[in-house]
């Protein structure tokens, strides 16, 4: 046997016990004859002490750190007590031990404030992962997976795997391809997502289907994106947007409650795109905090979208004449910042990332005075009048950017953000859920000239709107039956609405630029089996990783991957992406015609 007890349960109350215990040394201290070894498995830290015997037997063989160890011995009532460990009042008294296996000199210390860099903690996983901190954010990424399965097999839905050697599906991203050796020159792709697979289930009539699955997709790497990561997938047939939206609602709060025990007892909020894009600047609202953007002139008709638009013509500021859109935060508790501060600020929004040319304020002082960067074409009754349209109070700064209205908007949700991360705004025990609903159909894609799909392909339009799809000239207008969940400004989950019948999925195709040919090509599985019956349904992807590190109280989610990739999309571990043999290549027919960068 080599255990009888793991490192993390031996209690006072097991005083007198004889133990096995086995695992790894963390630390070796010694005093004079006696020796103190941390010993550490996966569940704790247990003290164990080496009297006068077995030191001498150390001294001929010394232990080091990792060596794989085990011991047995008598459980004891430690003199010296540690509470700050669960096993902090015991300790045992070795009689006999064995290494079980040695360890070099790990490159790092395994502890939570490790000397190891990224790339060295990522080219020894293996031993990052033996770290608290990594552990502990596997083991919430387990309860959250084995929540949420819970969750959707108590509603009826059953877990059903799809392939991974697939044909392109398009999502936006760029795929992954696999050649095949069967198939000289063809090649497989692998999935951004189940997604047809999973509509096809729905008209095989698997009516609550679900899969926690890998998806992959060859784009550029950030904080919230791996190349490969997971998705809670999931599909339903028979229900409108609101059935999803409560079902999966549902899930969400399920898995907080048993992950982190908090109970939302309210429903999540729901924002139209419109407003998200309007209040916020972007279609993830942070809201746990305020700090609403004010639109002082838009491009807008509406009168209250332009709150400020005859101030502005009537001041002769050019730089608010000219631009699209004036808009502005009114940040709290800031009306003092120095010239140094807002001279900061200014930088900061100028910086390429943000690229505004500049940034206007106004210090909306404690005692009701104003002070401002733009006093000269503004008098103090038009700022006074400005600060209100801010919804400003006293002792607030706001802060102003002009310029053209996609990255002014852009600008201002960044500054937002900023000043919220600032002020310590963004908590991240704090947790906001919403909504975002009434997206638009298609975005119009300056590169490829053309509209494309917002959500993806498969995506419905609003039932009242499908009609419109017969007129390229409303293409804009549409609106879709998708929706997004936001939390604390991330998207976790997205999702659709789809589209089941074929006559309808072609005048999409062809909104999208395919022409007849391309769509039977690519999707003529789907169209066909449109015409044997296709159910009304809609479904909902989750970002699992994402939704792992927010609950975590992080952004990235490479810290909830066992093994992740590296932002160049490298396995330093493995050192992947790698060549492959020239037996290989001539298997597959390929010929290399790279240049070696
Ligand atoms: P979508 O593309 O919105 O929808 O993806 C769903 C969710 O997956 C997460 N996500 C990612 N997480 C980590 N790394 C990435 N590279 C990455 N890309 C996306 C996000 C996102 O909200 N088939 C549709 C779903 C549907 O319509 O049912 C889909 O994949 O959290």
């Amino acid at each position: 046997m080599y255990r009888t007890h793991t490192c993390g349960e031996l209690r006072n109350e097991d005083r007198g016990k004889q133990v096995i215990l086995a695992g790894w040394v963390q630390t070796i201290r010694k005093f004079g004859a006696i020796t103190f070894i941390d010993l550490r498995d996966r569940y704790g830290i247990t003290q164990l002490l080496f009297g006068e015997s077995l030191n001498k037997q150390l001294d001929g063989d010394p232990l080091g750190r990792e060596f794989v160890l085990q011991a047995t011995g008598i459980v004891s009532e430690r003199s010296n007590k540690n509470p700050n460990i669960p096993t902090g009042e015991i300790e045992i008294n070795v009689s006999s031990f064995q290494v079980l296996n040695r360890s070099l000199v790990p490159p790092f210390t395994i502890q939570d404030d490790t000397d190891g860099g990224d790339d060295l903690r990522m080219k020894y996983r293996y031993l990052d992962l033996r770290r608290n901190i990594v552990k502990r954010n596997l083991h919430l990424r387990y309860e959250v997976n084995r929540a949420a399965r819970n969750y959707l097999h108590h509603q009826g839905f059953i877990d059903i795997e799809t392939p991974f050697l697939i044909k392109s599906t398009p999502e936006g991203a760029r795929d992954f391809v696999v050649p095949s050796r069967m198939n000289p020159g063809q090649f497989y792709a692998l999935p951004q997502s189940p997604q047809t697979f999973k509509q096809l289930l729905m008209i095989s009539g698997y009516d609550r289907y679900y899969q926690v699955v890998k998806c992959f997709r060859d784009e550029d790497l950030r904080a919230d994106r791996q190349p490969e990561f997971t998705q809670i997938d999931c599909e339903m047939s028979f229900v409108e947007q609101e059935d999803i939206l409560n079902t999966f609602e549902g899930m969400v709060k399920f898995i907080f409650k048993e992950v982190k025990g908090i109970d939302f007892t309210e429903k999540f909020e729901r924002m139209s795109w419109e407003d998200a894009m309007r209040y916020y600047g972007n279609d993830k609202p942070d809201i746990r905090f305020g700090m609403r953007l004010a639109e002082l002139k838009s491009p807008f008709k509406e009168e209250e979208r332009n709150t400020f638009r005859k101030e502005i013509e009537a001041s002769g500021f050019k730089v608010f004449n000219d631009a699209e859109l004036v808009g502005a935060i009114a940040v709290p508790g800031c009306s003092e910042y120095s010239r140094k501060q807002t001279d900061e600020l200014t930088e900061w929004v100028k910086r390429p990332q943000i690229g505004m040319a500049g940034l206007a304020f106004v210090k909306y002082n404690s005692d009701g005075t104003l002070k401002s960067s733009v006093d000269k074409f503004f008098d103090e009754a038009k700022l006074k009048s400005l600060t209100e349209k801010c919804g400003a109070k006293p002792g607030d700064l706001i802060l102003i950017l002009a310029g053209k209205e996609e990255r002014t908007r852009k600008a201002l949700s960044d500054l937002r953000l900023e000043m919220g991360e600032r002020l310590g705004l963004r908590k991240a025990e704090e947790f906001k859920l919403l909504w975002v609903i009434d997206f638009p159909l298609f975005e119009f894609s300056e590169e490829d000239n053309r509209y494309v799909a917002r959500h993806h392909p498969f995506t419905s339009p609003k039932p009242e709107q499908v009609h419109l799809l017969s007129d390229s000239s409303q293409y804009g207008n549409i609106k879709a039956n998708a929706y997004d969940m936001v939390l604390n400004g991330n998207e976790i989950g997205g999702g659709s609405i789809r589209i089941f019948q074929r006559d309808v999925q072609e005048k999409m195709f062809v909104a999208l630029g395919m022409s007849k040919e391309e769509a039977q090509n690519k999707f003529g599985f789907l169209l066909g089996a449109f015409e044997y019956g296709a159910p009304p349904h809609g479904g909902i992807a989750f970002g699992f990783d994402r939704l792992c590190a927010i609950l975590g109280g992080s952004e990235s989610i490479r810290d909830f991957i066992a093994f992740p990739k590296n932002n160049a999309g490298r396995d330093v571990m493995l050192d992947a992406p790698s060549s492959i043999d020239e037996k290989q290549m001539e298997e597959l027919q390929i010929r290399l015609d790279v240049k070696k960068g």
